[in-house]
């Protein structure tokens, strides 16, 4: 779909709004603590998640601004998540993002708590802001979405079973599953928070949730595609959708979702395009 540069340009000023307001939000004491919070952080990064916040809660008629804070306590915990993800423990990846990763940086230790840093901020954040509209309950049901999501019955559960799982074990259902909490979920949410916040309907929601189910899986398949091209040293353990299904069923897949993706939006009350951008920038050309 060709896209009117208007939209473009809208989603790189939130992306601005978005570092602007992380910049302001992250300590910046004398310590190697808050180096390592920083350079997590401010070391680039697409900032997706909060563009899916951003756009939802704002074609759902919420204020931008009020959306920022939302749309950053996303950003922070999914920045925690890559501290940890990329841990000799867990993926043990030497570089995000072209540079090296926060433990390469600051040592094991320093990036442990400053992910742990980073996962807390997000609900101090949070807490802190304003409600958009001035509705309480709305923020209150946002962050019990974005709470639950990023926790130990999603994201975390789907890292646990992404490095726990066997070789052997792992079905095509238990890959699913596996890219549809670790990647999806914390996406899926930010998607649902931001038309939460705005007092989206529930059918709304269901047909963001499956936006975000199909746009999430989509980011995951076309990760790991990029990792199997990336040579040596990225992903060398751990499920990939490549070395699962090999690349042309990837591929393949991928393009599926993405039409999924649009097709949800489809169903939404109101149009969104900055959604649909979003989605159709996934698909591989
Ligand atoms: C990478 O996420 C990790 C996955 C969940 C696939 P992003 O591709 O959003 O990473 P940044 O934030 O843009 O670097
Ligand atoms: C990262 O998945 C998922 C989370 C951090 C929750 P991957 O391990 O596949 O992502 P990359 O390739 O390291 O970015
Ligand atoms: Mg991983
Ligand atoms: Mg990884």
């Amino acid at each position: 779909m060709s896209m009117i540069p208007g939209i473009r340009n809208g989603l790189q000023a939130r992306r601005e709004a978005v570092d602007g307001e992380l910049r302001r939000l992250l300590p910046a004491g004398p310590s190697s603590l808050h180096e390592a919070v920083r350079y997590a952080v401010l070391s680039g990064g697409k900032r997706f998640r909060p563009l899916l916040l951003l756009c939802a809660g704002e074609g759902f008629g919420a204020d931008g601004a009020e959306l920022l804070p939302f749309g950053c306590a996303v950003e922070l915990i999914h920045n925690y998540s890559l501290v940890h993800d990329d841990l000799p423990s867990m993926d043990n990846d030497d570089f995000r993002r072209g540079l090296p990763s926060c433990h390469k940086a600051y040592g094991e230790a320093v990036a442990l708590l400053a992910g742990d840093g980073l996962l807390n901020l997000a609900f101090e954040v949070m807490a802190d802001a304003p409600a958009p509209g001035g509705r309480p309950d709305r923020k209150e049901r946002a962050i019990r979405e974005i709470g639950r999501a990023s926790g130990s019955r999603g994201m975390i559960l789907g890292q646990w079973m992404d490095i726990c799982i066997p070789a052997a074990d792992m079905t095509a259902a238990v890959f699913e599953e596996i890219m549809r909490l670790k990647t999806g979920a914390l996406i899926t949410a930010a998607v649902k928070a931001g038309a939460i916040l705005a007092g989206a309907s529930d059918p709304a929601l269901e047909a963001l949730e499956e936006y975000g189910r199909h746009v999430g899986q989509a980011f995951q398949i076309r990760d790991d595609i990029m990792d199997a091209g990336a040579g040596a040293g990225k992903k060398a353990s751990g499920p990939n959708c490549v070395h699962f299904y090999g690349r042309e069923e990837s591929v393949r897949s991928l393009r599926e979702h993405v039409e999924a993706a649009a097709a949800a939006l489809r169903r939404v009350p109101c149009a969104i395009p900055e959604l649909e951008c979003l989605a159709s920038d996934l698909a591989l050309r």
